[in-house]
């Protein structure tokens, strides 16, 4: 899939910052698994919502999830803990975008920040009767990592036809 030029977007193009989204929970029970741990759906489903939100300032309409992909749980997170989610749109195609959702449990005292989870969403633009509807807007790149995550995410889009091709 070729990156898409202004014109294919009417109304012009925004920077990811427009659109970043933070989205911050605290661990309750309802969140806990078995094992006492966060329950992997209930972050999917935070990254999922975070991707959402983000997608959806970034386009101005409504969007619906069409893939999520590297879902890797690095460590865990329980009880209490604060947990932090950041969206950025990383690529926008004709009718699609990707966001990146990284996952982080926040130290207290201290700040700090350990990534638990980094996902690719991709996120289809869709108009009243869920028909796949051109993204407004296209992706204004500001900064080296925007335009390096850019590049990564063409390679991304080539490995998931890859992957769609075979059947997944
Ligand atoms: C996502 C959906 C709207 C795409 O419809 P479609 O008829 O396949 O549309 P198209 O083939 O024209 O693809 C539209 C765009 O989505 C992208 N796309 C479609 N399926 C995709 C997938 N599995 N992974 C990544 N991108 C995908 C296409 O590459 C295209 O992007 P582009 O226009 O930027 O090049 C449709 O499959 C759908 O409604 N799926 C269910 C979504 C849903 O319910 N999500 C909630 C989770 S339960």
């Amino acid at each position: 899939m070729a990156a898409l030029g202004l014109a294919e977007h009417p109304l012009g193009s925004r920077p990811p910052a427009f659109s970043h989204t933070v989205v911050t929970r605290n661990i309750v029970y309802e969140d806990l698994n078995g094992a006492r741990r966060l329950f992997g759906g209930r972050l999917m489903e935070w990254i999922d919502e975070a991707a959402g939100i983000c997608s959806r300032r970034h386009c101005g309409m409504q969007v619906t999830t069409a893939s999520v992909d590297t879902l890797t749980f690095k460590r865990p997170a329980h009880l209490n803990d604060i947990v932090i989610i950041e969206a950025d749109v990383t690529y926008v195609g004709r009718t699609s975008l990707e966001v990146r959702v990284e996952s982080f449990v926040e130290d207290l005292p201290t700040g700090e920040r350990a990534l638990m989870n980094k996902a690719y969403l991709t996120e289809v633009c869709v108009d009243d009767a869920g028909r796949p509807t051109v993204v407004p807007w296209g992706l204004e790149l500001t900064s080296e990592e925007e335009r390096r995550e850019w590049e990564d995410a063409k390679k991304r889009i080539v490995f998931r036809k890859t992957r769609e091709g075979e059947g997944f």
